[in-house]
């Protein structure tokens, strides 16, 4: 694998303007890849400063660059803080996460996370991942998988969807992205089969890999590990992700209305100690989004500690 094919970094100049590097500092990259951002941020660093890189996929690791001031964490990014522990690290200057797939895991057909090759239906980011998209058509009952389609995908056919998968289930198990294709195809806005099947796709990721739960849990402690004035920079790709990330940074999340919550509520707000720091939400300019089409959805969001 050529590593500079990998990935092109998203918003690579707002990503390390957002970060404030400091070149002593402490940095995480919670989400490697390719390491287009992680690269950058090692070149901004002096011999005390430091940068740890997490993936949860093995490709990743196998790329991972050799140098004194990185790094790379094979892990999900939900253990940030028994890792910091385990490298004797308090708090860190800055995190980075920029989240969802890389163009890799796409281009690897075998991985089956595109519909633009004929796979099993794996769809597990980390290969060692408990269960597969594959599981989740056999097993879901429909409501399930409807809702999957719905609030992950975004799709208005869900339910249709949903049904069609069950009834073909009962005779011929599912196990190819081509099979889930070629039956899901005709329930699908015409002219739009490409973005629907896409949303589709994303749906079940985001399922087999529990991206919300995970994000949740990793701003939590992301926002723990923070020094005073450090960053918090996050790039989704997913308007729900984006809500989590927006509603994390200004303490509105729905967990922290519940009053069972210890932290302290004023309407129904928590007192966070983030402060969102670039205007509502960066993204792409137009150049970027000609040169990599991936950045059209991306949506940056930097908040600073108190
Ligand atoms: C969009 S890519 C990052 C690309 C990277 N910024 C670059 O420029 O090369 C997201 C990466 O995060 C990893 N990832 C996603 N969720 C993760 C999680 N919960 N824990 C660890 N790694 C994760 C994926 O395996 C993928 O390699």
């Amino acid at each position: 694998m050529n590593p500079d094919c990998y990935h092109i970094p998203v918003m690579l100049d707002e990503c390390l303007e957002g970060l404030n590097i400091k070149p002593d500092g402490i940095y995480i990259d919670l989400t490697y890849g390719g390491g287009g951002h992680s690269k950058e941020i090692v070149k901004r660093l002096n011999a005390q400063g430091h940068l740890y890189g997490f993936d949860q996929d093995l490709d990743a690791m196998e790329g991972a660059i050799k140098d004194e001031r990185f790094t790379f964490v094979r892990s999900n990014f939900r253990f940030i803080k028994n890792w910091m522990q385990y490298y004797s690290i308090e708090k860190v200057d800055g995190i980075l996460a920029d989240l969802g797939v890389s163009s890799h895991h796409l281009d690897e057909g075998e991985r089956g996370f595109s519909f633009r090759y004929d796979a099993p239906l794996d769809m597990r980011m980390n290969q060692a991942g408990k269960i597969t998209a594959k599981q989740i058509i056999a097993e879901y009952s429909e409501e399930q998988l409807a809702d999957i389609f719905y609030y992950y995908g975004e799709l208005k056919q869900s339910r249709k969807i949903a049904s069609k998968i069950v009834k073909h289930r009962s005779t011929t198990e599912i196990t190819t992205t081509g099979q889930l294709a070629e039956l899901v195809t005709p329930l699908l806005g015409f002219g739009r089969e490409k973005k629907d099947m896409s949303k589709l796709f994303q749906a079940l990721r985001i399922e087999v890999n529990g991206e919300m739960k995970v994000l949740r849990e990793m701003l939590d402690n992301a926002t723990d590990l923070l020094a005073p004035k450090g960053r918090l920079v996050i790039m989704t790709y997913h308007s729900l992700e984006d809500r989590i990330v927006k509603n994390h940074m200004k303490g509105t999340d729905k967990k922290n209305k519940d009053s069972a919550n210890n932290q302290a509520l004023i309407f129904g707000q928590t007192k966070t100690p983030l402060k969102q720091i670039n205007k509502n939400v960066t993204t792409a300019s137009d150049a970027e989004i000609a040169e990599n089409p991936r950045s059209r959805s991306a949506k940056l969001r930097i908040a600073e500690k108190s």
